[in-house]
C-alpha cells in the first residue's frame, strides 16, 4: 500500500474512488470541514438509510455533491465517548476489511472525526495495522499473492504541516517494514533458516554509515571458550554463529539487545514430544526481532549507540550432543552441570550476557523464547519482564503500555536461586522444582549479570500464533529506544 497526505476534499487534479470518513453512533460529524449543504447532503443520506453508526457497520454513498470522488463511505465508530486505542485499532482494522474488499485504488481518508490523540499518532497506527493486516509470508507457495496497489491519501487540513506528516509516514513504513521482514525470518522453516542464512539477511537488509556487522564465528567461540554456547550446537551440522550489529553515533555507553537465536529446538537429548514439536522453528524469534529492531535502527535517526546480538544456534540430536550430566565451564568461568539439555537458551544466553562486559553497556535487554512456563504464567498476549533494575523495567513498562505490546513483570526472587544447586558444578542448568520456570531461568541468567543494568524479556508466548510470527516485542522496543532517545537528547542540551 502507499501512503500519502491531502489537504482538500475537492481537489481539481486528482480523482478519488472514495471518501472514508467516520461516523460514531448518535454523534453528527462536525469535525471535518464541510459546508452546510455538504453536511446536509451527507445527513439526508444516513437518515434515509436508517444508519446509526454502530461499531462494525458501514454505508456507502454514490456521491454526487464532490466534484472528484465516487462514492462517500462513512465507517460506524460505536459510541463516542468510548475511544481508546483498543477501539481505535477495532475500527481500522474494520476500515482495511471493507477496503480489501471492495476495488477502490484511490482512497481519500479522514482523520479529524476520530477523537483520539492527534493525527501524527493516527497515522502512525493506521499504516501499522494497515500494513500488518497486509502482511502474508508466501515465500514457500508456488502461487503468490497479489500486491495490493491501493493509495490511502490522508486528508488532513493544515499545509504547514505536511512535511512533519510525510516523515511520520516514511517512519511508519520503515517500522512496518522491520517487523515484517523479521516476521519473514521467523516464518522461514529450520531447513533454510539456519545461523547462516540469518547472518546473509542481517547483511542483505542493514547498512548504514554509523553501523558495523561483525560475527564471531564457531573457530572464534571456542578460542573464547564460550563452552556453554558451544554445548547447545554440538549435535547440529549446522555452525553456531554470534552476529553483532552495531550502531555507534556517539560516545555513550551503548544499549545492549541480545536475542536468543536457536534456529530449531528439539530439546537435545531430552527430546520434546512430537505433537508441536515443528513450532520450534520460531525459536529463534528473539535473535530474529533484534534483526527487525536493528533494521529500524539503521534507518530512523537515534541519537543513542545501540548494539544488537544475534545469539545464534541449532539444539539437536546426535552422537556428538552434549548429555544430560555432562559438566561444562563457562565463559565466566562458572562451571554448569546440565540437567537437561532442552534448558538450552539460559546456556547460549549466559556466555553472551558475560561477554557483553566488554562494551561497558548503559542497559542490556535479552529477548528470548525462554521457557513454556511463561506461557502457562501470561498466556500468548502478555511478554514476561524479570530486571535486576528497577529504572529499566519501568522504562519497559510504560513503553509496553504505549505501544500495546504488553509485558508484565515478575520479580527476581532470589531464594529461588538455591533450587539451581548442583551437587557436581557451581550451579545447574535447571531445576527439580516444578513451578516458577519462568523466574528460576531468569535466577540463571542473574548469575551472569551482576556487573550492569539488565532485563529479560520472555517471549516464548507472544512471539508467534496460529497465524505465525508476530514481530513481537519489536514496537516495544522501538517505543523504549524512541523514549529513551528523547530523554537524552533533553538531558544534553
Ligand atoms: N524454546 C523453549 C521454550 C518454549 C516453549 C518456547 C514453548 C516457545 C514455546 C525452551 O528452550 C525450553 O525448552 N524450555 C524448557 C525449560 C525447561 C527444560 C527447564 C521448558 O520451558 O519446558
Ligand atoms: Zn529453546
Ligand atoms: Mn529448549
Amino acid at each position: 500500500m502507499k501512503y500519502n497526505i491531502e489537504n482538500k476534499i475537492d481537489n481539481i487534479n486528482i480523482k478519488y474512488d472514495c471518501l472514508m470518513m467516520y461516523l460514531f453512533k448518535n454523534k453528527l460529524i462536525n469535525n471535518i470541514k464541510l459546508n452546510n449543504k455538504e453536511k446536509k447532503y451527507i445527513y439526508k443520506k444516513i437518515k434515509k438509510n436508517n444508519f446509526i453508526g454502530k461499531l462494525n457497520t458501514y454505508l456507502t454513498i454514490k456521491n454526487k455533491i464532490f466534484n472528484k470522488i465516487n462514492y462517500i463511505i462513512i465507517i460506524g465508530c460505536g459510541k463516542y465517548k468510548k475511544i481508546n486505542t483498543e477501539k481505535f485499532i477495532k475500527i481500522i482494522k474494520y476500515s482495511y476489511i471493507f477496503l480489501k474488499k471492495k476495488k477502490f485504488k484511490n482512497i481519500l481518508l479522514t482523520l479529524n472525526n476520530l477523537n483520539i490523540k492527534n493525527n501524527y499518532w493516527k497515522i502512525f497506527n493506521i499504516i501499522k495495522n494497515f500494513e500488518k493486516l497486509n502482511y502474508k509470508f508466501d515465500k514457500f507457495k508456488t502461487k503468490k499473492n497479489i500486491k495490493d496497489n491501493k493509495t490511502i491519501n490522508f486528508l488532513v487540513q493544515k499545509k504547514n504541516k505536511n512535511n512533519k506528516y510525510k516523515l511520520y509516514i516514511k517512519n511508519s513504513l520503515i517500522i512496518s517494514k522491520g517487523i515484517k521482514i523479521s516476521k519473514n525470518l521467523s516464518n522461514t522453516p529450520a531447513n533454510v533458516c539456519n545461523s547462516n542464512y540469518i547472518y546473509k539477511k542481517v547483511k542483505k537488509y542493514i547498512k548504514n554509515k554509523n553501523i558495523k556487522i561483525s560475527y564471531i564465528n564457531k573457530k572464534k567461540i571456542k578460542k573464547l571458550k564460550m563452552n556453554s554456547y558451544l554445548s547447545v550446537n554440538k549435535g547440529s551440522k549446522n555452525k553456531p554463529i554470534i552476529i553483532l550489529i552495531k550502531y555507534k553515533i556517539n560516545k555513550s555507553k551503548p544499549i545492549i539487545l541480545i536475542g536468543k537465536g536457536i534456529t530449531f529446538d528439539s530439546g537435545g537429548i531430552s527430546i520434546k514430544p512430537s505433537k508441536n514439536m515443528w513450532e520450534m522453528k520460531y525459536d529463534m524469534s528473539g535473535a530474529s526481532s533484534i534483526y527487525g529492531i536493528m533494521y529500524i535502527v539503521s534507518k530512523l535517526k537515534f541519537n543513542i549507540n545501540i548494539t544488537g546480538i544475534l545469539a545464534c544456534a541449532e539444539n539437536m540430536i546426535d552422537k556428538n550432543s552434549t548429555r544430560p550430566g555432562d559438566i561444562i565451564k563457562t565463559y565466566s568461568k562458572k562451571t554448569v552441570e546440565i540437567i537437561n539439555t532442552d534448558a538450552e537458551g539460559r546456556l547460549l544466553l549466559c556466555d553472551i550476557l558475560s561477554y557483553v562486559n566488554i562494551f561497558n553497556p548503559k542497559y542490556v535487554i535479552d529477548i528470548s523464547t525462554l521457557t513454556g512456563s511463561c506461557i502457562i504464567a501470561l498466556g500468548n498476549k502478555i511478554s514476561g519482564l524479570i530486571s535486576n533494575n528497577k529504572k529499566l523495567s519501568k522504562y519497559l513498562l510504560k513503553a509496553s503500555k504505549q505501544s500495546k505490546d504488553y509485558l508484565w513483570e515478575l520479580p527476581l526472587f532470589k531464594k529461588y536461586k538455591k533450587y539451581l544447586k548442583s551437587n557436581f558444578a557451581d550451579i545447574k542448568n535447571c531445576s527439580d522444582y516444578p513451578y516458577a520456570g519462568t523466574i528460576i531461568s531468569a535466577c540463571f541468567l542473574s548469575y551472569f549479570t551482576k556487573k550492569y543494568k539488565w532485563a529479560h524479556i520472555d517471549i516464548a508466548g507472544t512471539s508467534y500464533n496460529e497465524k505465525g510470527s508476530t514481530g513481537r516485542p519489536i514496537n516495544l522496543i522501538i517505543q523504549f529506544l524512541i523514549n529513551y532517545n528523547i530523554k537524552n537528547n533533553i538531558n544534553e542540551k
